[in-house]
């Protein structure tokens, strides 16, 4: 098999890996977890998560891919030596699929109320706000039918390919939305008691650290790197041979760490100034912000910022969800001997499938185990469980079982690039050692194997 195709440039390539990474995943799901788990203290496991474990997984999964140069299944299979690897790329298959199919819902409430606010009806006070929301996510049809938009949405642009679609919806959307969440934060920063909100994210009480807090902050560091489901392992195969992995990780996980602390800043100062509380769970942002944009600014800028957001929300949902339907895309249609666009087919009928059942189970149609819905359990499943364990096996293949030669070759572009040996000591250490022990402990825990 001849090697995939290449991201064009640099740039096109950091804005790819890096939409994949920046998404819900930091503007709804990382407030939403902050709120829940006691503010600052949860940052800070957060980041030493992100550093310790994600850039050590993040440039392990880049090893693979483009080691491998193909889908996730060869790339996996090529790195272990034998089919049974090759089953961690079906396993991330598996899991981008279940991610894509909830997290459409989410992103279909984005594109729901894009459409409102073009119609100025997401303004108003807090009451009409919080009705909207609620009619929203319990009726039976505008959910389920707008995650099914969204899919096909994506599957528009991943039929496009990956310069054409990918690379090039990447470039145009990632830096509006930086610009984008400035503007906001200033506005919601300038709110009266803003600074309550300022000090909830920045204030650590480390009391507020259990196990479950530390378990959380793990599978939403996992989570907002796009890690542990051959998704990066699937872009790293377009990278070009003069990509360096240690530089283009950090700088990835930078952006997508700042961006999701910058979405706290706007969201929690506005929170604490209209008196919403911070753990009020997955629709804080569909409540919160409306209402700042009511206050904050003048009818005709509040009308105007409104639709710019969810615009620019919907935008970075989708540079995410085109990397989870990229998996199960090349996966196919390499495997399978399929064209692209039947490959693209298959998964997005399946993610309609898993969409609508999450979007039913919240309202009209109550289904789920564990006394909660659907569309919770297919985001603990897949961020409790199915994340870490991808990650821990792409260390162990990493650091195992791959000759060393092959992972210096990566790290060192083959040796155009200049790595001490102590620095690769290091890395080794860290995925030989840190990452599958660290996240095992994690896992163990929580599930009550054992208790620390
Ligand atoms: N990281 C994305 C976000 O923060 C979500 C995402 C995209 C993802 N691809 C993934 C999560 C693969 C896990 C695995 O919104």
């Amino acid at each position: 098999m001849t090697k995939n195709t290449n991201f064009a440039s640099k740039l096109g390539m950091i804005l790819a890996t890096a939409g994949s990474a920046v998404g819900l995943g930091n503007i709804w799901r990382f407030p939403t977890m902050t709120g829940e788990n006691g503010g600052a203290a949860f940052i800070f496991l957060y980041i030493i998560c992100t550093v310790l474990l994600g850039i050590p997984g993040m440039m392990c999964e880049f090893i693979v891919g483009r080691n491998g140069g193909h889908n996730a299944f060869r790339s996996y299979l090529k790195a272990g030596g034998s089919n049974k690897w090759g089953i961690v790329g079906i396993l991330g298959l598996v899991c981008s699929c279940i991610i894509l199919g909830f997290y459409s819902v989410v992103a279909g409430w984005c594109i729901y109320y894009l459409i409102q606010a073009i119609g100025n009806n997401v303004l108003g006070d807090m009451n009409e706000i919080k009705d909207n929301f609620s009619d929203l996510i319990h009726s039976t049809w505008i959910p389920s039918t707008m995650a099914v938009l969204f899919i096909i949405l994506t599957h528009s642009i991943i039929v496009k390919g990956v310069q054409g679609g990918i690379e090039k919806a990447s470039k145009f959307m990632m830096p509006l939305l930086f610009i984008l969440l400035i503007i906001i934060i200033i506005a919601s920063c300038s709110l009266p008691e803003a600074w309550k909100g300022i000090e909830f994210l920045f204030k650590p009480d480390f009391s507020k650290i259990t196990s479950k807090v530390i378990f959380e902050a793990l599978g939403q560091a996992f989570f907002s790197i796009s890690l542990g489901t051959a998704c990066l392992c699937t872009y790293a195969a377009y990278f070009k041979d003069d990509i360096n992995l240690l530089s283009s990780s950090a700088q990835i996980v930078g952006i997508d760490c700042g961006i999701a602390i910058m979405a706290g800043l706007m969201i929690f100062p506005a929170a604490f100034s209209v008196g919403v509380e911070p753990d009020a769970g997955p629709n804080l942002i569909f409540l919160t912000l409306p209402n700042v944009f009511t206050t904050a600014f003048s009818p005709t800028w509040a009308y105007i910022i409104s639709i710019l957001f969810f615009a620019l929300l919907t935008l970075a949902a989708l540079t995410s969800t085109i990397s989870m339907h990229e998996i199960g895309t090349s996966l196919l249609s390499e495997e399978l001997k399929l064209t692209r666009s039947l490959a693209a087919c298959f998964i997005t009928i399946i993610c309609c499938i898993i969409g609508i059942l999450s979007a039913l189970s919240m309202g009209p149609i109550p289904m789920g185990v564990m006394g909660t819905d659907l569309f919770s359990n297919f985001d603990a499943l897949t961020s409790d469980i199915l994340l870490p364990l991808g990650a821990i096996l792409t260390s162990i293949v990493v650091g195992w079982i791959m000759p060393r030669k092959v992972v210096v070759e990566q790290l060192t572009n083959k040796d155009t690039l200049h790595w001490k040996e102590l620095g690769i000591n290091i890395f080794y250490i860290l995925v030989r050692f840190v990452c599958p022990v660290g996240i095992g402990i994690i896992f163990l825990n929580q599930i009550g194997a054992f208790r620390i």
